[in-house]
């Protein structure tokens, strides 16, 4: 930029003046080139001028502005747009590079510990010009409206705009809808934590019914009595790092703890394991000295060194733990999240979890129940689908109507058995097959439509709108468990990257995946529901999904042979999928290998486990090791 743009006085960056400049760059750019803009607003700025006093939030202001700037490529220009508003514009960069930067500023602003111990969070918008975009504005808007979203979602997230222009888009699910019965025993079991310590909730029900929605609802009521939320959310593989998915969301609390706090914390917990501290390093905790325990005890020290940092974390701020999706838990997790439980006593911790029905069948997590249960005062919460009542206010509120026709209502909540998603799956679908018009002349034809038998069939029906290629690039991300990246199925289906994204946009617009950023900054996409991933696998034959996992695993193999970090626990995933007895028993082994030296003890047996049932089918296998690994087994 040159050095006639104003600057603003406070940050030092340009202002908006600039702008000008840079979109006549744009509108001369190569075609075929993409610009990116990152809008970014600080969260709750007004109350912190308020609370804090507009000096604070000017000093702020300038951290925001330093940790942005330092973010920043040669080739970037970072603008103080206005108030607590900050924009990005990346000349000649996609969506892939500018995601990157922004987890990267996001993390920094995590981490920082801002003046007057201050908690500060950013949220971000990110846009990459089209084609067709002239002018850089239209870049922003976008960046602006994905801004939006992502502070609806929640704050101090990332959001990636997305085209809605089609007619789905004008349904509205904002509304949370009944389950007020089910609220206020989640508001109440709050309430006895605050009085009396420990408690724990299970909510149960089939795909779709409303866990998830249910839970998060209780945010609202957490910070009203002060009380944090943490969340812990599983895929069916779990994180790469060992007890990751519990301490991963009290890590995060900690870094957002005012520095009295943090302080108070680490005073009141004793010296602690190496491997403790370092899970806390904005706590500072003091190291253990002398000789470390004996490597045989130091599992249980470890256990007992981070129920003693929830002790005094709590002790400051009341928690409440969502465990969404029990059924995927990590057993390591959860044997440690059962130990802090055990030993918590009048400890101000809630623990939420939600399960799919019928959680028994989740044999091992419903043993962990029950020995929780024994600690733990539990209260299950089973949650039915909506009465037909409650279901047809969800079918007015999303279409804005009041005055919808009786028949057609009572047709969607009947053939919806008032699922929540399905009710939500089947408005979509049938406004996009125009029989639900909005409009003055509100057109609502049903008779002509057969609606679908069930949530399979309806999410069926939903993927037969998409071309070809985009609904195999979609079963190619089911593949994997959690998200997916383009990289994967543009490998599996032997297409350009560019291609595959492209294939993407149609999902991504009917809101069946959604895109979030990886914790190593790539943009993927996440299924916005199980139900399509599952619909989706269904599709591909036994021996298909077989030869898919092969070539997925050797690709895996491939990058994780030029040294990129945590694929080992993929690749050996895959070989096990792809059955080839081998290849799965040498990389289960590895993968054992691997969680023995992180002591991760409940994976490193799961991986023994598998190695011993694929060497045994291999007929290769080095007896010797194979008689190790039962005799290690047998010491887990
Ligand atoms: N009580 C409710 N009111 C409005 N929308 C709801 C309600 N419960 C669930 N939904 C919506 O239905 C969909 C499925 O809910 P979700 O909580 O993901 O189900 P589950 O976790 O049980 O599989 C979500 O889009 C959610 O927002
Ligand atoms: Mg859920």
């Amino acid at each position: 930029m040159g050095s006639d743009a104003p600057q603003d006085r406070l940050t030092g960056l340009p202002t908006r003046a600039a702008l000008d400049e840079l979109d006549r760059g744009f509108r001369r750019r190569p075609a075929g080139e993409p610009w990116s803009a990152l809008v970014i607003d600080v969260d709750d700025f007004k109350m912190i001028n308020d609370v804090f006093g507009h000096l604070a939030g000017d000093r702020i202001l300038q951290q925001v502005a330093y940790l942005l700037v330092r973010n920043v490529r040669q080739t970037d220009e970072a603008i103080r747009f206005g108030g607590d508003e900050f924009v990005v514009i990346l000349r000649g960069t996609g969506k892939l590079q500018a995601a990157n930067l922004a987890a990267r500023f996001l993390e920094d602003v995590q981490r920082e510990s801002f003046q007057g111990g201050v908690r500060v969070g950013v949220s971000l918008g990110l846009a990459e010009s089209a084609e067709e975009d002239r002018a850089l504005s239209s870049v922003l808007d976008k960046a602006d409206r994905a801004l939006y979203d992502s502070k609806a979602r929640g704050k101090g997230k990332i959001a990636f705009f997305q085209d809605r222009s089609d007619r789905e888009a004008d349904l509205s699910f904002d509304h949370f809808v009944n389950r007020q019965a089910e609220l206020k025993e989640l508001r109440t079991a709050l309430d006895e934590v605050l009085e009396k310590g420990c408690r724990a909730v299970l909510v149960t029900g089939e795909p779709g019914v409303g866990k998830t929605r249910l839970v998060t609802e209780l945010r609202h009521y957490c910070a009203f009595r002060g009380c944090a939320f943490a969340e812990a959310k599983y895929d069916e593989v779990g994180g790469a790092e060992p007890f990751g998915l519990v301490l991963e969301p009290f890590r995060a609390l900690v870094e957002t703890l005012p520095e009295a706090d943090r302080e108070a914390v680490a005073s009141s917990c004793g010296p602690v394991l190496p491997e403790t501290a370092g899970l806390f390093p904005s706590l500072g905790l003091v190291q253990r000295e002398g000789p470390l325990p004996p490597e045989w005890a130091r599992g249980r020290v470890f256990y007992g060194d981070v129920a003693a940092v929830m002790r005094a974390l709590t002790g400051r701020v009341p928690v409440t733990l969502l465990v969404d999706d029990l059924q995927w838990a990590h057993l390591q997790d959860l044997d440690l999240l059962g130990y802090i439980a055990r030993s918590a006593g009048p400890m101000r911790l809630l623990i939420v979890m939600t399960a799919r029905s019928p959680v028994e069948d989740y044999r091992e997590a419903w043993s962990w129940l029950g020995v929780l249960r024994r600690f733990v005062p539990l209260v299950r919460i089973d949650l039915r689908p909506l009465d037909e009542e409650h279901a047809a206010n969800m079918v007015m509120l999303a279409l804005r109507d009041p005055q919808m026709p009786q028949e057609v209502l009572e047709t969607i909540t009947r053939q919806s058995g008032g699922n929540p998603y399905y009710i939500r799956e089947l408005l979509k679908s049938l406004r996009r097959g125009g029989a639900l018009e909005g409009g003055a002349d509100r057109d609502y034809r049903l008779g002509s439509e057969k609606l679908p038998d069930g949530i399979a069939q309806l999410v069926r029906s939903r993927l037969d709108l998409l071309d070809p290629e985009s609904r195999e690039v979609l079963r190619m991300g089911a593949l994997m468990p959690g998200s997916f990246g383009i990289d994967t199925v543009s490998f599996l289906l032997g297409i350009p990257r560019l291609r595959a994204a492209r294939a993407l946009d149609e999902p991504l617009r009917m809101g069946l995946v959604h895109e979030e950023v990886s914790p190593s900054g790539e943009p993927v996409c996440r299924f916005n529901h199980d139900c399509v991933r599952s619909c989706l696998l269904e599709e591909l034959s036994a021996s298909s999904l077989k030869a898919l996992y092969s070539r997925l695993g050797r690709h895996y193999e491939w990058r994780w042979g030029k040294g990129e970090e945590n694929l080992l626990a993929q690749v050996a995933y895959c070989y096990c999928e792809s059955h080839e007895a081998e290849k799965a028993a040498e990389f289960a082994l590895l993968a054992a290998e691997e969680a023995k030296a992180r002591r991760a003890a409940f994976d490193q047996a799961a991986w023994l486990e598998r190695f011993v049932r694929f060497a045994g089918a291999s007929g290769k296998a080095d007896t010797e090791r194979l008689f190790e690994a039962w005799l290690e087994l047998g010491d887990l």
